[in-house]
C-alpha cells in the first residue's frame, strides 16, 4: 500500500479514506509485537509531549493511550476533568491554550460534548486525537474494533457485524459504521426502535428490532450499553424488560452461528446487555479488544507524530 498519513489530527472515521483506515490497521499489525518484547519501549516519541484530557470517565481508553505513549517514549501528563480547573469555570479552550503554552505536541481529548475535539483541531497547531465526544465518535474504539474483528476473521470484507442496543447514543457503533461499510462490511443495527437513530439506513446499514434476525447470520455480534448518563427521558419500560427482549445469553446464542464474535467495548453492564457466562465464554473477544486497543492506539499516535514532523521540517 502507497498510502501516506498526512492529517495533522484524527477527529473521527466519518472523514478517513478506506486506504487509511488500512494504513492504521495495518500499522497496529506491525507495532503488534513491541508489547511481547521483554523491553516492551522504542524511543520513536522520545522528546515528544502528549497531554491527555479526560473531561469525561474513562478506564479502557486513558490507560490504553497512557499505556501506547509511554511504549514509544512519549513524555506524557494527564488530567481529568473532575481535578482540573474546569470546574473552578474555566473554558475548555482556556484551558487546552494553557496546556499548548507548555509546548505539548499532541493532545488526546475526552469530553461529554460531541464536536470538541474537532474545535480543538481547528483551533491549534498540535495534533488532536479524539478518545470520544459525547455522541459522536469514538474513533480508536472503532479501529480497535476493526482490527479484532480482522485478526480473527482474516478480513472485513462481507463480514456481517450485528450492532445490538442502544445506537442512538452510541458513538463506538456511529464510528464503526463508517469505517465497517467503508472497508465492505456488512453492517446491521439492532435494539428498541426508541434506540433507533431516525434514517439511520442513510449510512448504508440496515436497521430492525428484531433480535434474532440481526444474529441469525452474523459473524460478530458487537454489544452496546445501555447509557443512562446520557438519557434524559425513558426510552424504554424497564432494565428489566430491555434485557428480556435485547440480552445476549446462551438462549439467543442458539440463533447465532456457532462462530459467531461476541464484542464490547466496554464497560459491561453484566446481566444486563450480556450474561455472565457469555461474557466469560469462548465466543468472547473482549479482552482481546483490550489489548489490541493498545497496538491500534500505538499505530495512531506514531502516524500522527510522523505527519506533524514533516509539517515542521517544511
Ligand atoms: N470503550 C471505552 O471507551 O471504555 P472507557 O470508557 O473505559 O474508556
Amino acid at each position: 500500500m502507497n498510502t501516506v498519513w498526512k492529517r495533522k489530527d484524527l477527529v473521527g472515521i466519518k472523514d478517513l479514506t478506506a486506504d487509511e483506515i488500512r494504513l492504521i490497521l495495518d500499522t497496529a499489525k506491525s507495532l503488534q509485537e513491541i508489547s511481547l518484547r521483554p523491553v516492551k519501549k522504542v524511543p520513536t516519541l522520545r522528546g515528544r509531549t502528549v497531554a491527555n484530557l479526560f473531561f469525561e470517565p474513562s478506564t479502557r481508553t486513558r490507560i490504553s493511550f497512557e499505556l501506547a505513549e509511554k511504549r514509544l517514549s512519549a513524555d506524557t501528563i494527564s488530567f481529568t476533568g473532575s481535578t482540573s480547573s474546569t470546574v473552578k469555570g474555566e473554558t475548555l479552550k482556556d484551558t487546552v491554550r494553557n496546556i499548548e503554552s507548555l509546548k505539548v505536541d499532541m493532545i488526546v481529548m475526552r469530553h461529554s460534548a460531541s464536536g470538541a475535539p474537532h474545535r480543538l483541531a481547528e483551533a491549534l497547531p498540535v495534533s488532536v486525537i479524539n478518545a470520544g465526544d459525547g455522541i459522536n465518535e469514538h474513533p480508536t474504539q472503532a479501529l480497535l474494533d476493526m482490527f479484532t474483528v480482522q485478526e480473527k476473521k482474516g478480513k472485513l470484507a462481507g463480514i456481517k457485524v450485528a450492532f445490538i442496543g442502544d445506537i442512538l447514543h452510541s458513538r463506538v457503533a456511529r464510528s464503526n459504521i463508517w469505517g465497517l461499510t467503508k472497508l465492505g462490511a456488512k453492517v446491521v443495527v439492532c435494539g428498541p426502535k426508541t434506540l433507533l437513530p431516525p434514517k439511520v439506513e442513510s449510512l448504508g446499514v440496515e436497521a430492525t428490532t428484531d433480535l434474532e434476525k440481526a444474529i441469525r447470520d452474523a459473524d460478530v455480534i458487537n454489544l452496546l450499553r445501555i447509557q443512562t448518563e446520557r438519557q434524559s427521558e425513558c426510552y424504554f419500560p424497564s432494565i428489566r424488560e430491555y434485557a428480556t427482549s435485547y440480552q445476549i445469553n446462551q438462549d439467543v446464542l442458539k440463533h447465532a452461528k456457532p462462530d459467531v464474535l461476541i464484542m464490547h467495548p466496554g464497560p459491561v453492564n453484566r446481566g444486563i446487555e450480556l450474561s455472565s457466562d457469555v461474557m466469560d465464554g469462548p465466543y468472547s473477544v473482549i479482552l482481546d479488544q483490550v489489548t489490541n486497543g493498545l497496538a491500534v492506539r500505538m499505530a495512531v499516535l506514531y502516524l500522527l507524530s510522523g505527519a506533524r514532523k514533516k509539517s515542521e521540517n517544511k
